[in-house]
């Protein structure tokens, strides 16, 4: 299952072993995005420890990338302990490849792996000011709440079905067989 991506790019989960691609995909974030992921401005500090904290089996990560480089994610994480039925979505594209669909792209695959986990709430904390995280998650339906300065976006997610189990297994299989193909060419490159 293909992604109309721009770019050649392609979506698929990230490795807990990935935690580096992250990092540094957050880091590269100009001011004005990386305000808006976190919900205020933070140091290169703070997005280290971020990702040693947040880097578990329990979250799910998608990765967007370009030729080998993650340009983008959606982070799912569920709330609490247990059998979480609310769960925590997160965003971040580097500039050059915002407005072209892939936050779009991101959130629904996102919003299959919540409904896969059975998790009934998602929220989505952002900004007031961040119209574009709030104009995406509408396309999903999102009732918003607004509360203190800050946006909570709550999604209700669908119960699983067997057939969106499986499109959740295409596309990983998708995003795997890439993976491969660009590990093969990066050990190409420094062969
Ligand atoms: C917010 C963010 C995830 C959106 O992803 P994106 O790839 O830029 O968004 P998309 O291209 O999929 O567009 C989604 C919708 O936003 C709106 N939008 C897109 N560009 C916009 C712009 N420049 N201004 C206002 N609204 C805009 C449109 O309604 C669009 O839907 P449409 O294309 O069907 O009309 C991304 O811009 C980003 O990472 N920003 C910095 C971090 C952040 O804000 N994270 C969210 C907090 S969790």
């Amino acid at each position: 299952m293909h992604d109309p991506l721009i770019d050649g790019g392609v979506i698929r989960k990230l490795w807990v072993s990935e935690a580096d691609l992250y990092r540094e995909h957050l880091l590269r974030l100009d001011g004005e995005s990386r305000r808006n992921r976190f919900g205020g401005g933070v140091s290169d500090e703070f997005i280290r420890s971020y990702v040693s904290l947040s880097t578990g089996l329990d979250a799910v990560t998608h990765g967007f990338f370009v030729e080998g480089a993650l340009r983008g994610a959606g982070e799912l994480r569920p709330l609490g302990s247990g059998f979480a039925e609310e769960a925590e979505a997160a965003f971040s594209i580097e500039k050059p490849w915002q407005s072209h669909g892939v936050g779009t792209a991101l959130l629904e695959r996102t919003l299959l792996a919540a409904r896969n986990r059975g998790y009934k709430l998602l929220h989505m904390a952002c900004l007031a000011e961040n119209r574009r995280m709030q104009q995406l998650a509408r396309k999903f339906d999102a009732e918003l709440t607004f509360d203190f300065g800050s946006v909570v976006g709550e999604v209700e997610a669908p119960h699983p079905t067997p057939l969106s189990v499986i499109r959740e297994i295409m596309e990983d299989g998708h995003g795997f067989a890439t993976a491969m193909l660009e590990v093969q060419s990066r050990l190409l490159r420094t062969a």
